[in-house]
C-alpha cells in the first residue's frame, strides 16, 4: 500500500492543467450504455473509480480502449447481466447503470452501489423517479435491486430533494422514454450540463439543464459521438483551498471560473485575490496578508458552496487566526476526517455530523493519520503542506478515486509531497 509523505511548504507557484471532472465522467461512461455504438471521450479522467467502471463495463461486454485521457467504448456487444455487490460497491456512481441499463434493455438486476463513507445515502429519490415513468422496482435476495418495464413512458417527475444522481438517473431513462418527461426540482450542477450536452451529441433531445427544469423529449435511437468532458471543479476547489492555505499565486487551466463562484467569493472574504475567466481561474495569497476566519459558510445543491469543497476549506482555515464556522447540509458524516486534523494539533469540534468549529492554531504538527474518503484526504493533504515536520497520510486509495495526479500537480506548483511504497 503506499502512503503520501508531506513536508511543510512555504509557497505555491505556478500553473497547471485541471483534469476532466469525475462527476461527469462517470454518467458520461455509464450513458454510452445507450447508443450500443462508439463513444470516444477527451479529457478523461484516469482515476480508480473511472477504471472501476470501465470494468464493469468489459464484464457487460463493452470493448474499451484508454490511454492519454482520451476513452473509446464501443457498447455494440454490451449484454444486460446482473451486476453484484461486489462489483457495484466500488463507486457510488455505479447507480446509473439501474437507469442506463433499462433504458437500454427495458430490465436492470444490480446490487445497492457503494462510494465515500460520508454517511448514509439512500437512493429512494431514484427509485421514485424512475418509477414515474412507468419501471417497477423491486428488491432481489442478496441485497439486489431489480427494475423492469414493458415500456418507458414520459411524465412529469417531482424530485423531492435535487439529487444529482437521481436527475442523471431519469435523464438517462426519459432519453428513451415515449413522449416528454419534464424533471422538477432537478439538480443544476454543471455535470448535469455536461450529461445533457453529452446526450444530445448522441441523439438525444434535452433542454433546460442547469436550471432547476429538465425537459426530455423521448428518442428511438441513439448513436455514438464524440465528447470532450468538462474540467473538474472539485480538484481546481481543492487546489485553490491549497494556495488560500499556503499561500502563493497559482493558474489553474481547463476549467470555467463560472462554475467556482460560490466557492471564489469564499476565498475572496478569507483575503485571497481570485480573477477568472472562461478557461482558467488564478488565485493568489501573499504571505504579509493573513487568511482571514470565515463565520459561516455552508454547503448545498449548486450553486451553493459545494459539499466536496468543505474538506478543503476547513482544512485551510485551521491556522487561521480566529473562529470559522462550516455548515454541511448535504451529507449527514462527511467531516470524520476532523479527528485526523486533531493528531495533527488542530482545534476543531464538529457537532451532530454536520456543524463544524474550528479555532485557528499558531501551528499544525505533522504525523501519521489515515485519508478515510475522498475529499476528506485530499483536506489532509493540504494540513499537511501547512504542518510542521511530516506528515505521512495513509489509506491514499480513498484520495486516488478522484484525483489523477494530485502528487504531481501539488509538486509542479513546489509542493513538498511524494508517493512512497
Ligand atoms: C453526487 C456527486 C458527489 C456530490 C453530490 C452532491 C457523483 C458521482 N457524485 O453524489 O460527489 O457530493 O452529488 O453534490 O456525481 N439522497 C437521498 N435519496 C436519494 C438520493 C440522494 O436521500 O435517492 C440524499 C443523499 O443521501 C445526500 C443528498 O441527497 O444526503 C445528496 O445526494 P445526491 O445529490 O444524490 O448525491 P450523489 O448523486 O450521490
Amino acid at each position: 500500500m503506499s502512503y503520501y509523505k508531506v513536508e511543510k511548504t512555504d509557497r505555491l507557484e505556478g500553473e497547471i492543467k485541471i483534469q476532466g471532472a469525475k462527476n461527469s465522467a462517470l454518467p458520461i461512461i455509464i450513458g454510452s450504455i445507450l447508443a450500443g455504438d462508439i463513444v470516444s471521450l477527451y479529457n478523461c479522467p484516469d482515476i480508480s473509480d473511472v477504471r472501476d467502471l470501465l470494468d464493469l463495463l468489459e464484464k457487460l461486454g463493452a470493448t474499451i480502449c484508454f490511454f492519454d485521457n482520451m476513452l473509446y467504448i464501443d457498447g455494440t456487444n454490451i449484454k444486460n447481466m446482473p451486476l453484484t455487490r461486489e462489483e457495484m460497491s466500488k463507486t457510488r456512481g455505479s447507480i446509473l447503470f439501474l437507469g442506463a441499463l433499462t433504458a437500454r434493455f427495458g430490465q436492470a438486476n444490480l446490487s445497492y452501489p457503494g462510494g465515500c463513507n460520508i454517511g448514509k445515502r439512500p437512493i429512494d429519490i431514484h427509485f421514485d423517479g424512475m418509477s414515474a415513468l412507468n419501471i417497477y422496482i423491486y428488491d432481489e435476495e442478496d441485497d439486489m435491486i431489480g427494475a423492469y418495464t414493458e415500456e418507458i413512458i414520459a411524465s412529469d417527475v417531482n424530485l423531492k430533494f435535487p439529487s444529482v444522481g437521481a436527475t442523471e438517473n431519469v435523464m438517462l431513462l426519459a432519453t428513451k422514454a415515449k413522449g416528454i418527461t419534464r424533471i422538477f426540482n432537478a439538480a443544476k450542477e454543471p455535470e448535469i450540463v455536461d450529461l445533457q450536452d453529452f446526450l444530445n451529441k448522441m441523439g438525444a433531445k434535452i433542454k433546460g439543464a442547469g436550471t432547476d427544469c429538465i425537459t426530455i423529449e423521448g428518442v428511438e435511437e441513439l448513436h455514438g459521438c464524440s465528447y470532450k468532458i468538462m474540467g473538474d471543479r472539485m480538484v481546481a476547489a481543492t487546489y485553490m483551498a491549497a494556495t488560500a492555505a499556503i499561500g502563493g499565486r497559482v493558474k489553474l487551466n481547463n476549467i470555467k471560473g463560472e462554475y467556482l463562484r460560490e466557492e471564489i467569493n469564499v476565498l475572496r472574504k478569507m483575503g485571497c485575490y481570485v480573477k477568472y475567466k472562461k478557461k482558467y481561474i488564478i488565485v493568489s495569497r501573499e504571505k504579509k496578508s493573513k487568511l482571514r476566519p470565515m463565520i459561516f459558510i455552508e454547503s448545498g445543491p449548486y450553486p451553493a458552496f459545494a459539499t466536496d469543497a468543505g474538506t478543503c476549506f476547513v482544512a485551510a482555515l485551521l491556522m487561521t487566526k480566529g473562529l470559522s464556522v462550516f455548515r454541511e447540509t448535504v451529507f449527514e458524516n462527511r467531516y470524520t476526517v476532523a479527528e485526523e486534523f486533531e493528531k495533527m494539533g488542530a482545534i476543531i469540534a464538529v457537532a451532530k455530523g454536520k456543524l463544524v468549529v474550528i479555532d485557528g492554531v499558531d501551528k499544525l504538527v505533522g504525523c501519521q493519520v489515515d485519508a478515510k474518503d475522498l475529499r476528506g484526504g485530499a483536506g489532509l493533504v493540504i494540513a499537511g503542506l501547512m504542518a510542521e515536520g511530516t506528515t505521512i497520510i495513509n489509506k491514499v486509495q480513498y484520495i486516488k478515486r478522484g484525483y489523477e495526479n494530485i502528487v504531481s500537480d501539488l509538486r509542479r506548483l513546489g509542493a513538498k509531497i511524494t508517493e512512497e511504497n
